[in-house]
């Protein structure tokens, strides 16, 4: 039965550009659902901008625009990245949409009328010199928990733990450098409070994997508080209905965006629509996010689900991040890499592939060694997966007009890629892409090794038409065969074209058995080089400030 699945990846902020940490997370994010679209399933991929908040309004000041004119270029500029990457959403769209203020308006509605909104006098961080109450990550001061330094007014990047701007110690703004000043307003709360026992319960089917469910029955433990979900103006958001000059605080309308985004992929098809969200659905939602924003996604979004009536999540799937040589990216080491200028010096599918060689299903960070990058991707890509491809064509189209010979079914090779296929299925859907691309590389050494023990190169000179030479070279084409459907959901572009080069067309999982005995193929042309150390040193030279 093919299952329906909806699949989202965080939305970016509408406030700067795409760069390499992100792309982690839409190139994991798509490499499965290529993943489970191969295995026949129904997904659909949306994404969108995260495009409110404080820090949108100043951007756009700072560009003399306006933040509507501001988004929507950006919005250009990102949906480009993400294609150029090779990351296939079906729908990139914006939170600053006429659905995702339907929606949000709705879901705030249905809380107030269960009683679940509650307003409160706060005081709040105030710039007097901009004239603005201040957004959470727009002061920053020493954690109020483990005394890191330098942290964010709404989380701790250290500890991971979440806490009010004013509990910061030593705050100050980021505009003006100087402690901001605390002034009173009225702002309205979701009651969080209530939803312990639902949460735990939710926990409990396993939406994330057992160390982040530790982490989170910790802060259920610890107790949840009302969440703040008001700002006051000047603010860039929707306005609170009845209630001019306040405004939805971004987060709460952010992660309500997935909904809207899918509304509008799914146009006027309320019912498909409704297939998807409704309580007693049997469809899957997964939101691949990075570890920093879990508290958002598996307490605060269930929870106000629960209350507009709308499913869960199935899956809540978070990564580390990502360090570059071992460290946090930097804009002065340019390591700070941004999408556009990686694809000035590199095929994206080569990052894609690194990126999977080191993808978990779990937090811990992951690093991208400049040097390790350039290494496996040559040995592994180039010198272990093409180069079945470009040594065994040449004797097949010279010395075998392109065609391929008789081929044994039970041959040991094709032994050995079912029971693999086996493996690599199961660490693709468990996102263990590290596993996965082990594995597929294990077969490229096999038939390398086959290929080499065989030596058709000394056959052909003892013999032009040796059917020892044109096996071995067979075998190992209709092993390439296998190795690029399962590197497919990895390397698209180097599928499409491998597929040109077999003069075969549409192969997906189930042609891992197609026989190619007295297949003719096209002439090889190269269809991946080498990196070399200077792209890379140019890519850093081009990210430095
Ligand atoms: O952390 C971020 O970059 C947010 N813009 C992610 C939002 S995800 C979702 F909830 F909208
Ligand atoms: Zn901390």
């Amino acid at each position: 039965m093919p299952r329906k699945i909806f699949v989202t990846s965080a939305l970016p902020n509408a406030n700067g550009p795409i760069h390499l940490g992100h792309m982690l997370e839409h190139i994991q994010t798509d490499i499965w659902v290529r993943f489970q679209r191969m295995r026949g399933h129904e997904v659909i991929y949306t994404c969108a901008d995260d495009t409110h908040g404080t820090a949108t309004m100043l951007k756009a000041e700072e560009e003399d625009t306006t933040p509507e004119e501001l988004i929507e270029r950006v919005r250009v500029e990102h949906q480009l990245d993400f294609e150029n990457f090779l990351v296939n959403h079906d729908n990139y769209y914006s939170t600053h949409s006429q659905e995702n203020q339907y929606y949000s308006e709705l879901i705030y509605t249905k809380l107030k009328e269960k009683g679940l909104i509650i307003k409160k006098d706060v005081e709040q961080l105030f710039d007097k010199h901009k004239g603005l109450f201040l957004a959470d990550r727009f002061i920053k001061g020493t954690c109020p928990k483990c005394h890191a330094e330098d942290q964010y007014g709404d989380n701790c990047q250290v500890c991971g733990a979440t806490y009010d701007a004013t509990e910061l110690v030593n705050s100050r703004s980021v505009y003006s450098g100087e402690p901001p000043e605390l002034k009173k307003s009225e702002h309205f709360f979701f009651d969080l409070a209530q939803f312990g026992e639902f949460l735990k319960d939710w926990l409990g089917q396993n939406p994330v994997r057992s160390e982040v469910a530790n982490k989170l029955r910790e802060w259920l433990e610890d107790g949840l508080r009302p969440w703040d979900i008001s700002r006051d103006a000047p603010y860039f958001g929707f306005e609170i209905p009845n209630y001019p000059n306040k405004y939805f605080y971004v987060w709460l309308d952010a992660p309500i965006g997935y909904l809207a985004s899918h509304k509008n992929f799914l146009s006027e098809d309320t019912e498909e629509f409704s297939k998807y969200w409704n309580e007693d659905t049997t469809t899957e939602l997964y939101h691949f996010i990075g570890k920093d924003i879990i508290y958002f996604h598996a307490l605060f979004f269930p929870a106000l689900l629960l209350k507009a009536n709308f499913r869960q999540p199935t899956g809540v799937f978070a990564h580390g991040f990502l360090t570059i040589d071992g460290e946090k990216m930097s804009k002065s080491k340019g390591t700070f890499i941004l999408a556009d200028t990686y694809l000035k010096h590199l095929d994206p599918q080569f990052i894609r592939y690194y990126f999977s060689t080191k993808l978990t299903e779990g937090i811990e960070d992951i690093d991208l060694n400049l040097e390790d990058f350039i290494q496996k991707t040559n040995s592994d890509l180039v010198g272990k997966y093409i180069n079945l491809a470009s040594r065994s064509s040449n004797f097949i189209t010279k010395y075998f007009n392109g065609t391929l010979s008789e081929i044994d079914e039970n041959h040991e090779l094709l032994q050995l890629s079912r029971k693999a296929a086996e493996k690599i299925f199961i660490h693709y859907e468990n996102r263990e892409f590290s596993k996965a691309t082990k594995e597929i590389m294990l077969l490229a050494d096999k038939t390398n090794q086959y290929f080499d023990n065989n030596k058709p190169w000394e056959e052909i000179k003892k013999d032009n038409n040796s059917l020892l030479a044109h096996e071995v070279c067979s075998v190992t084409l209709l092993m390439f065969k296998n190795i690029s459907i399962f590197l497919s959901p990895i390397l698209p572009n180097i599928f499409k074209e491998s597929q040109g080069f077999l003069n075969l067309k549409n192969l997906s999982w189930a042609d891992l058995d197609l026989d190619l005995s007295g297949h003719t193929i096209n002439e090889y042309s190269p269809l991946i080089t080498r990196i070399e150390k200077e792209s890379i040193s140019r890519i850093i030279e081009d990210s430095k400030e």
